[in-house]
């Protein structure tokens, strides 16, 4: 676990720190009781080959089965709540006159801890889409107000008859209009990027912390439990939990003269 020493070096480091970026991922949400993907026991892809379920193939492929098991992960985000660690990082906006969540997370998490702006590189799974966007990216469905044969998997979209589809990024997709590109922007610009619980494997939500650190000039801090792929890069690793790490970093903030 990360010693106070350190806690309060990232303090000292972002003090005087304006414009913040946070680039988090599913260990964020972990405490909250969502599973990541690359736990090697209880990740997703641990358990399901993401060729069957992420990717615009498998969905065209089975449809049902995909629906049903963004469904299943729908039914259990119902019931999970921001954790101590999304909070903390609402909280930065107390302190920082600038700060821009970028996730990959599609849970709205951060959202409902209270963060104004955050840009969710990976769609949000609450939302649904035509899967031609036949009116315009995105043609967002509310499939509330739709009545289907459920059995059957995925409603036909009441404008075109395509397959209503999550509005989540899938393998081999683009990110949503804009977000990557203002993502990249703000990444080159920061004075801090905080890196918190990625494994930074997929791209190219990945290369951020990259842009900072090569075409900007910001101080890197990443907080995960284990060594990921970012942390080589990162000026300080905060080894932890982000649920007990982020509310001890925030309270050094508030407390640091
Ligand atoms: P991963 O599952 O790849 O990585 C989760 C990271 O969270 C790992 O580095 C863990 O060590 C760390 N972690 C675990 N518990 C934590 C905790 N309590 N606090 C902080 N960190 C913790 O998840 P992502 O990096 O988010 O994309 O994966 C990126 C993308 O790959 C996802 O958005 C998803 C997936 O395939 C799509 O579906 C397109």
């Amino acid at each position: 676990m990360v010693s106070d020493s350190d806690i309060a070096r990232a303090a000292r480091r972002l003090r005087d720190a304006e414009r913040l970026v946070v680039l988090t991922g599913a260990g964020v949400s972990k405490e909250s009781g969502v599973p990541t993907f690359r736990d090697a026991l209880e990740g997703y892809w641990a358990q399901f080959d993401p060729q069957d379920l992420a990717t615009p193939d498998a969905f065209l492929r089975n449809p049902k089965l995909v629906w049903d098991w963004y469904e299943s992960r729908r039914n259990l985000l119902a019931s999970v709540r921001p954790n101590p660690g999304h909070y903390a990082l609402a909280d930065l906006e107390d302190l920082f006159p600038q700060v821009v969540i970028v996730t990959q997370n599609v849970d709205g998490l951060h959202r409902a801890a209270g963060s104004s702006d955050v840009i969710e590189l990976h769609g949000d799974i609450t939302q649904h889409r035509c899967y031609d966007n036949c009116q315009g990216n995105p043609t967002l469905i509310d499939i509330h107000e739709l009545d289907w044969n459920r059995e059957k998997g995925p409603p036909p979209c009441p404008h075109c008859g395509a397959f209503v589809r999550p509005n989540v990024v899938w393998f081999n997709e683009m990110l949503p209009p804009g977000a990557l590109e203002r993502a990249v922007e703000l990444a080159k610009a920061a004075d801090a990027v905080i890196v918190v619980g990625t494994s930074g494997m997929v791209q190219p939500a990945a290369s951020l912390p990259y842009y900072a650190r090569w075409h900007g000039d910001a101080y890197l801090i990443d907080v995960n439990p284990e060594r990921d792929e970012i942390a080589p890069i990162c000026d300080l690793f905060l080894q932890g939990p982000s649920g007990e790490v982020l509310p001890r970093l925030v309270q050094a903030l508030r407390g640091s003269p």
